[in-house]
């Protein structure tokens, strides 16, 4: 069967949405995005992510007319459409600049942004890297330097994500040019030390500002486990005694492998789990 997508003010069967060739996210990557988590059938941290989608909108000086309530709408009215049958999965929006003849200058007076959104089932919470945890490389950041900016610009990361497939692994950190880390290629990137601090890269232009992250430094708060915000290398990674990513997609997921160095003991670490556990029941309890 297929799904029901929304796209400006519409709704209608996925091959039957089409976007212009003169759209500018397809021609510019003029366009940025959000991705929400579903679970039990109800959306995790969504006013965060209009929020986000917001402050990029901003950054780009793209036009936003859309209020919450009406991207709530949207997001509701999909999963109505389109019933998850696992009751989890994904729902990825995303607002280009418009469509308009093919220029490099920008001129916001002609041109409406496009807006359209679909679903992904996805199992989200019983997923086998739960346990199993994830294999990582570290690859070299070479993506542009606004990387705080949720834009459709993905190439690198897909890339990287690719390669690190080809050598046996799930996925890659993405590091800068003295070795810290900045965040994994679609998420954000943790090692809890031997004191047990969790440390995560400190937000900036090097990073996107993960709102699973947000939540999480709010749950490690709750659970009185130290967080340390700031820059770490590929050597305190591979000493550390857990390590894992976060994202919409993802939730937590643990790392077991970093350039085929064991952390740990090669399973979920003790406060990952708890984190992740602790995580998803007060994200089910926020959902809207
Ligand atoms: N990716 N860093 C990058 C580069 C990301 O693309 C993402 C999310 C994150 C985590 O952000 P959040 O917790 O808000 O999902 C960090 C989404 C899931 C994607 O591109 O599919």
């Amino acid at each position: 069967m297929e799904r029901i997508v929304f796209i400006n003010g519409v709704y209608l069967e996925e091959n039957n949405a089409k976007i212009s060739i003169f759209d500018r996210g397809l021609l510019f990557s003029d366009s940025v995005y959000e991705v929400t988590a579903v679970i039990d059938n109800k959306l995790i941290d969504f006013p965060a992510h209009v929020l986000r989608l917001k402050k990029s909108l901003n950054e780009l000086k793209i036009k936003n007319t859309f209020d919450e309530k009406y991207l709530l709408e949207i997001h509701r009215n999909l999963l109505n459409k389109n019933p998850f049958s696992n009751k989890e999965g994904l729902i990825y929006m995303q607002v280009t600049r418009g469509s308009t003849e093919r220029d490099f200058l920008i001129n916001n007076s002609n041109i409406e942004p496009n807006i359209f959104a679909f679903t992904q089932e996805k199992i989200l919470t019983e997923t086998i890297y739960k346990d199993n945890g994830l294999k990582i490389i570290t690859i070299e950041d070479l993506r542009w330097q606004r990387k705080d900016i949720k834009t459709t610009q993905l190439l690198f990361a897909s890339l990287a994500k690719t390669e690190a497939h080809e050598k046996g692994a799930d996925d890659a950190w993405l590091i800068d040019e003295e070795k810290y880390i900045n965040e994994g290629t679609s998420n954000n990137a943790y090692i809890i030390d031997n004191d047990n601090n969790i440390i995560t890269r400190n937000l900036s232009n090097k990073l996107l500002p993960g709102i699973t992250r947000q939540t999480i430094l709010e749950v490690a708060k709750k659970l009185k486990l130290t967080v340390n915000e700031r820059p770490f290398t590929i050597d305190e990674a591979i000493s550390a005694n857990e390590a894992f990513i976060s994202s919409a997609s993802t939730l937590i997921a643990p790392v077991v492998k970093i350039n085929n160095n064991i952390i740990g003991n090669g399973k979920i670490g003790p406060i990952t789990g708890i984190l992740r556990e602790t995580y998803i029941k007060i994200s089910k309890n926020q959902s809207i």
